[in-house]
């Protein structure tokens, strides 16, 4: 059953009811300002930081759900209803919300009112802005009453959920004409306020929330709104927030626009006050003047989709295959572009309270984003890099506002140093700019501690060469890529956290996907050195590379299976194998060995990726492991405490799908990458939203497997690697565009039913306009008429605007 459908000439989903089984959400802001935004106008903003800098606030975990938004109602005699729906309920004549792209526009209809409410977050600007158009179609004149409603953070999301007895003694406000401003803390230390303005004089307000609500009332049913007159509340304690009333006369026909603004301003320390306690509201006024003129508010939502009409030009395809170009052309690259801004921080299933910038998951982000905004990317690698310790092992997060390592969550995940090989490198064959490993980058943030981002490359690749078990395969440390996979920790206290739990490493665990990361991105390593003469680097990772592959082949694969092994635990037994009573088999070594080429001459890659078609495919993808565990096992830690066929224990884990994906296009298996890219590509099992049951337009990090009761269940959508690896596994496995280090290599891997592909691609500040005839012939490819040997474009060959032509 579906709740809507995919509008892909204006790039939206069109949500048509909004009682879809979860908020159906859509994010605002591609620079400092960010802001949630539900189905039914729930959510919340935050300026850069969704722990630190929140602005208002979001009561997860709430019954009912998603009631905390920027919330707007029309009392209309004794109607009152909302633009979203929520929080009153009313039914309404007519909804629906078109999630766009870094905008949603919401439609109502309730007694011949008519409103719509666009909202988005300027390019240049930080605030959001919601401009509502009323027309009444009624043949009457109507006097009605519109209210919007915010209610404010107190800036640190942990401590405002925490620290009552100060929290409910500090919230201070101002009201200057028809802006309300937040200005809690910014009487001591805080230099930075909120504010929620709307564009014309304001018949009332409120800011104090219990005189607005009444004490017994929720946002469904706000008193000062039920009796039709505000209070002019001024908070001077606890709970602000600002609600303006307008009261609006409306002719037969007539149509009026509103904007309401919610802004953050930050101020110099000597420029915070203009007198004593009076705030500085320059920059605000600014701001106010500027989206108060409609023409303004218009023009900067069109200079956002031009943003992303250019973001998106980067890489269009068509196939033939609707639904394919639809997730190729816009949701996927959408999705790895939000997942880059949040990482894992911010969204219904992240607070954005716990985890910050991830160091393996901004790595992994930065692969579906590199060809949309490379500078940006530059950037992230340097940040993370600046995250990593002296010995190569590396920070497992960091906070976005400070940049700095977060000790709470701690280190030792002895997969991080090797993601950040495989960034760089990704960073290096699109955009060609070498320059990036002559920065120099600190370790742990310490300055004085500087080495050139190369060396912070050769340190990660060491750390796993100095950190081999008993079988000279990689010790996994805390744990690898599955956070769940604890061997080391033995846990048996209830509540402890596994993954700052004290590891009892014995150093005698071993991961065979980080042995598989290693000869995968030595190798990419192996070939930049080459490529900067330094010939003593290349042979020496070249020589460990060979190494791990040797020990991967002779303890890493299990011949009766027929595919790679998992790991080994702290008592050198194996994880993974056919010999193991219960997780016999694992997804991710399968993928990534294969991807490292281990034991390609031997065929041990196709084996292994027919055997998890074999042990792992359902509807909608391979299971990250087969049979799931069905108890706890203190040696094996987190993964068997899901139940089976949750998260790590057994679901289709959408994160590692495309490395298969991209492994079976490596064996040449077109029909089975094809067909297991489709079975958990948000477009095509939209049909099952009710099923599924998160977004249909993105992708979720895991879908309940086979042995979970709730089968097909999604979860966890938005901010999961699952968005850029598929980006990968479109771009580079199927399609077969892959940037390289000399230029592009085209080496499509098409199913028989795709005959006709175009795609235009952006690389390297060139043009390239690739058409694929796709009959079965020999590989042929032509470079503006040209005939071309192999499969690579040469970047010095190629022309600012180039022909492409293959015949495969
Ligand atoms: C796990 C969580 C864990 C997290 C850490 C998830 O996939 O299921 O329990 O805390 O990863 O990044
Ligand atoms: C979610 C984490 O963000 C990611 O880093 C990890 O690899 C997966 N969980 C798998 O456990």
């Amino acid at each position: 059953m579906k709740y809507g459908h995919f509008d892909d000439r204006n790039r939206e989903y069109i949500i048509e009811t909004p009682h879809t089984p979860l908020p159906w959400i859509n994010y605002l802001g591609v620079n400092d300002f960010h802001s949630l935004i539900s189905n039914t106008l729930g959510g919340y903003s935050f300026f850069k930081d969704a722990k630190l800098r929140r602005i208002t606030r979001y009561r997860y975990n709430n019954v009912p759900r998603d009631i905390s938004g920027r919330f707007f109602y029309i009392k209309d005699g004794e109607t009152i209803f909302n633009i979203g729906y929520l929080p009153c309920k009313t039914p309404l004549d007519y909804y629906v919300c078109r999630h766009g792209l870094s905008y949603s526009i919401f439609q109502a209809k309730k007694n011949d009112l008519d409103v719509t409410l666009t909202a988005f977050v300027p390019l240049k600007d930080s605030c959001e802005i919601n401009k509502i158009e009323i027309v009444n179609n009624s043949k009457e004149e109507k006097d009605i009453s519109l209210y919007g409603v915010v209610e404010f953070c107190l800036y640190n999301a942990v401590d405002d959920a925490n620290n009552y007895q100060r929290n409910l003694n500090i919230a201070e406000v101002e009201i200057d004409d028809t802006t309300i401003y937040h200005k809690t803390e910014y009487r001591e230390r805080r230099n930075h306020y909120a504010f929620y303005h709307v564009s014309r004089k304001h018949d009332g307000f409120d800011t104090d929330r219990n005189t607005f609500l009444g004490l017994e009332n929720g946002f469904d049913s706000p008193e000062a709104i039920q009796k039709g007159t505000s209070y002019n509340s001024v908070v001077s304690d606890c709970y602000p927030i600002a609600s303006h009333q307008l009261n609006l006369h409306l002719k037969p026909g007539e149509k009026q626009t509103l904007v309401f603004m919610l802004g953050f301003i930050e101020n110099k320390q000597e420029e915070k006050f203009v007198s004593k306690g009076i705030i500085n509201k320059k920059k605000a006024q600014e701001l106010i003047a500027k989206y108060d003129d409609v023409c303004n508010v218009d023009k900067a939502l069109a200079e956002l989709k031009e943003y992303w009409d250019n973001l998106l030009a980067h890489f269009q395809v068509s196939t033939g295959d609707e639904k394919f170009n639809r997730m190729a052309n816009i949701w996927n690259q959408y999705q790895c572009m939000v997942t880059y801004m949040m990482s894992r921080s911010a969204s219904y299933f992240e607070t954005g309270t716990g985890r910050g910038m991830g160091f393996r998951d901004s790595c992994q982000d930065l692969l579906g984003f590199v060809h949309m905004i490379p500078e940006k990317a530059r950037e992230r690698i340097i940040d993370i890099a600046s995250i990593q310790f002296e010995d190569g092992s590396t920070y497992h997060q960091y906070q976005p506002l400070t940049k700095r390592g977060n000790a709470d969550i701690g280190s030792g995940f002895n997969d991080d140093p090797l993601w950040l090989v495989g960034a760089v490198c990704a960073y290096i064959k699109e955009t060609g700019d070498y320059s990036i490993l002559e920065e120099m980058v600190p370790f742990d943030n310490k300055v004085g501690s500087e080495k050139t981002l190369y060396d912070h490359l050769l340190i990660s690749l060491n750390y796993t060469i100095h950190n081999l078990g008993p079988h000279g395969l990689p010790l996994i440390g805390r744990a690898d890529w599955n956070d769940c996979l604890n061997l080391n920790c033995f846990s048996l206290t209830d509540g402890e956290s596994f993954q700052t739990v004290e590891n009892n490493d014995t150093h005698t665990a071993e991961s065979i996907f980080i042995a598989g990361m290693f000869v995968k991105y030595g190798k990419e390593f192996v070939q930049l050195a080459q490529h900067l003469d330094k010939q003593t680097d290349s042979n020496y990772i070249l020589e460990y590379t060979k190494v791990i592959e040797e020990n991967t082949v002779k303890y890493g694969f299990d011949y009766e299976g027929g595919y790679f092994i998992r790991a080994y635990d702290a008592y050198s037994k194996e994880i993974g194998s056919s010999r193991c009573p219960e997780g016999k088999i694992f997804i991710e070594p399968q993928g990534f060995c294969t991807l490292a080429r281990i034991g390609q001459e031997q065929g041990l890659g196709k084996k292994a990726v027919q055997n998890s078609l074999k042990y792992l495919l359902n509807d909608y993808g391979c299971e990250i492991l087969y049979p799931p565990y069905s108890q706890y096992y203190p040696e094996y830690g987190e993964i068997s405490s899901y139940p089976e066929g949750t998260k790590e224990n057994g679901s289709v884990f959408n994160h590692n799908n495309p490395w298969l994906t991209l492994a079976l296009c490596e064996e040449n298996m077109a029909e089975e990458a094809f067909d297991l890219y489709k079975r958990n590509a948000p477009a095509y099992i939209e049909d099952i939203s009710d099923i599924h049951q998160t977004e249909p337009y993105v992708y979720s990090q895991m879908i309940a497997g086979r042995a979970s009761k709730q089968y097909g269940r999604a979860k966890n959508s938005w901010l999961t690697g699952s968005a850029s690896w598929s980006f990968v596994a479109l771009s580079e496995g199927i399609l077969g565009v892959i940037p390289d280090y000399d230029g592009l290599r085209i080496r499509p891997c098409l199913p028989k039913e795709m005959k006709e592909v175009t795609i235009d691609r952006l690389y390297r500040k060139k043009k390239f306009h690739i058409s694929v005839h796709h009959t079965g012939a020999p590989y042929k490819m032509k470079l503006n008429g040209k005939e071309v040997e192999g499969n690579l474009l040469r970047a010095e060959q190629c022309l600012d605007d180039n022909i492409v032509e293959i015949d495969m």
